[in-house]
């Protein structure tokens, strides 16, 4: 036994890329087996951990039998490899620095790729470097996840996402160096990753509870920019969220944008407004909340929170309608108030053709057709029952385009 393990040393003494290969397999299996069976939320780790080590375990097993060879050509054969000593205070100083060594490099390779990658998937690098989202980044920075990182979403925490979607990050790189990506951009063939593994990292569907009041506020094309107020008790937690989430919904869809959803399926009963057939995909967060933080607006919405908000004066005659066609290219845009400059600058990207409506939001059914996708009244099952389209099966309109409703006055929020 002692012979076996003293001239296995030996080959490896023998040549220093036997040496360095023994040394960084090794190492690599050691740290690989301390850190795979952590449990770990940050994506990054993926490649450190999945990647980076088992190819430097690779690297080292192919770099052993490459030493024992060179070293064997260069005296005539393995049986002229002189054995040596394994024993003495000599042997364990050598292997003592060389494992120092190797652990020390090992170190430092991986904090550099892990610094380049964690880089790679900032959100400086994703919205700004790759200037084709230049329109997602700059919805992104004006919504409510503007700190929240980019690949929480898009890639979300386990190893096989992350292989996934770096190798189409590959192809991703191709397409931008040789102009041959999509205008306007779409994810991934709608491919997001299933979110369970994303949004419900920090939403946590147990804890959606509770009715929410919506006061909205729309302006009239006037001389006075008259406002009307829509007061809705929305039924988030109470019924859109538990009829949704956590349930067995699937649907086909016959576009690739699943705007057209004529089969759905609830717990396996059938609605469906015609025949099809095609891939069933399970309902998930996204397929409401599409534009959780890439949202762009329409003209009268985005005038419409500007006027709220004070951005623009409502004392200005006229100033609804003449911002509206400033915005749809009516009006000169030049001549139009700042406020309504910088609306158009938020929401229009004619290099990568995005404009009014290129993303349609599936939150409601006013200005798209939203949650009426399926609650049409069209879906039908076998016994002719419908997905409803009930006006107060998920809000109920408290007040509809009033000028001073009197719920508002009952809250005190008036
Ligand atoms: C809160 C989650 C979330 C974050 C954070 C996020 N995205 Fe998205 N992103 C989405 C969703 C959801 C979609 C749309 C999926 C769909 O329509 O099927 C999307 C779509 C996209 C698209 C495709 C074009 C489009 O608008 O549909 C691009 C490009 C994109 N995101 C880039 C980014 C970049 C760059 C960042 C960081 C600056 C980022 N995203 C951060 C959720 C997110
Ligand atoms: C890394 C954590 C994180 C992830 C992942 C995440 N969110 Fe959020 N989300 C937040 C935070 C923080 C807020 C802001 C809460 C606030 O402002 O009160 C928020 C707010 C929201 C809101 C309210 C938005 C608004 O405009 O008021 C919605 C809806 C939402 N998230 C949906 C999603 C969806 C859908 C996804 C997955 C595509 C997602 N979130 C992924 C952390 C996250
Ligand atoms: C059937 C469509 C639908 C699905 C599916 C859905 N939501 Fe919502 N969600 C809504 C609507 C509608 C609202 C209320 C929007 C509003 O009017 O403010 C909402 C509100 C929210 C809010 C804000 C909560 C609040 O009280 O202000 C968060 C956060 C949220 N959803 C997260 C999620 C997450 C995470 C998932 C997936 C687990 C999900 N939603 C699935 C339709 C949906
Ligand atoms: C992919 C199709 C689809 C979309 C899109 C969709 N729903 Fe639904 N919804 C269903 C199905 C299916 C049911 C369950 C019908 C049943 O079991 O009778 C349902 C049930 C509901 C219920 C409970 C109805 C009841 O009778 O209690 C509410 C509330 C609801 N949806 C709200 C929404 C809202 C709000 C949106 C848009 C933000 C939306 N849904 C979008 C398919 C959809
Ligand atoms: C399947 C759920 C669902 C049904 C059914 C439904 N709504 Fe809605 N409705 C919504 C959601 C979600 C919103 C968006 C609230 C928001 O702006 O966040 C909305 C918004 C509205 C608004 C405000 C739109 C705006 O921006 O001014 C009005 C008005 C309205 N609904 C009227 C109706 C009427 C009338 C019916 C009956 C024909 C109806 N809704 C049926 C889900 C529904």
């Amino acid at each position: 036994m002692k012979s076996v393990f003293q001239s296995f040393v030996s080959y490896l003494l023998c040549d220093w890329v036997a040496s360095i290969g023994a040394i960084v397999t090794t190492t690599s299996a050691v740290i690989f087996l301390t850190f795979a069976f952590q449990g770990f939320s940050n994506p990054y780790y993926g490649i450190v951990v999945f990647l980076v080590f088992p190819a430097f375990f690779v690297l080292g097993l192919i770099l052993v039998p490459a030493g024992v060879w060179r070293c064997s050509k260069r005296r005539g054969g393995l049986r002229n490899i002189p054995s040596v000593d394994v024993t003495g205070p000599a042997a364990i100083r050598f292997f003592g620095l060389l494992g120092l060594l190797t652990v020390i490099n090992v170190a430092i390779v991986s904090a550099g790729t892990y610094t380049s990658v964690k880089y790679m998937d900032s959100q400086q690098f994703c919205g700004r470097v790759c200037h084709v989202m230049t329109p997602q980044y700059t919805a992104y920075q004006d919504s409510a996840h503007s700190r929240v990182e980019c690949v929480s979403c898009h890639v979300g925490p386990g190893a096989a996402w992350f292989v996934h979607y770096k190798l189409s990050g590959i192809h991703q790189a191709f397409a931008v160096t040789f102009r041959t990506y999509d205008r306007p951009i779409h994810a991934g063939n709608r491919s997001l990753r299933p979110s369970a593994d994303t949004c419900e990292q920090c939403h946590w569907p147990e804890k959606f509870q509770g009715d929410k009041l919506k006061v909205l506020k729309k302006y009239e094309e006037d001389a006075h920019n008259t406002e009307k107020i829509t007061v809705l008790m929305m039924h988030v937690g109470t019924r859109i969220h538990k009829a949704h989430v956590g349930k067995n919904i699937e649907y086909i869809a016959a576009d690739t944008e699943r705007h057209d959803l004529p089969w759905v399926s609830a717990n396996g009963v059938v609605y469906k407004s015609r025949d099809i057939a095609g891939e069933r995909r399970k309902m998930d967060c996204i397929d409401c909340h599409n534009r959780p933080t890439h949202a762009f607006d329409m003209p009268a919405t985005a005038v419409d929170a500007a006027l709220e908000s004070g951005e623009l004066d409502r004392t200005i005659p006229y100033l609804k309608r003449d911002a509206v066609l400033q915005l749809m290219g009516k009006k000169p845009i030049e001549e139009a108030q700042p406020a309504v400059k910088r609306i158009y600058a938020r929401n229009i990207f004619p290099e990568m053709m995005v404009s009014w409506g290129t993303y349609p939001n599936n939150i409601g059914h006013d200005l798209f057709p939203g949650c009426f996708r399926c609650h049409d009244d069209n879906h039908k099952n076998d016994s002719g029952k419908a997905i409803t389209q009930d006006c107060s099966t998920c809000h109920e309109l408290v007040a509809v385009s009033e000028e001073n409703p009197e719920i508002l006055k009952q809250l005190g929020a008036k």
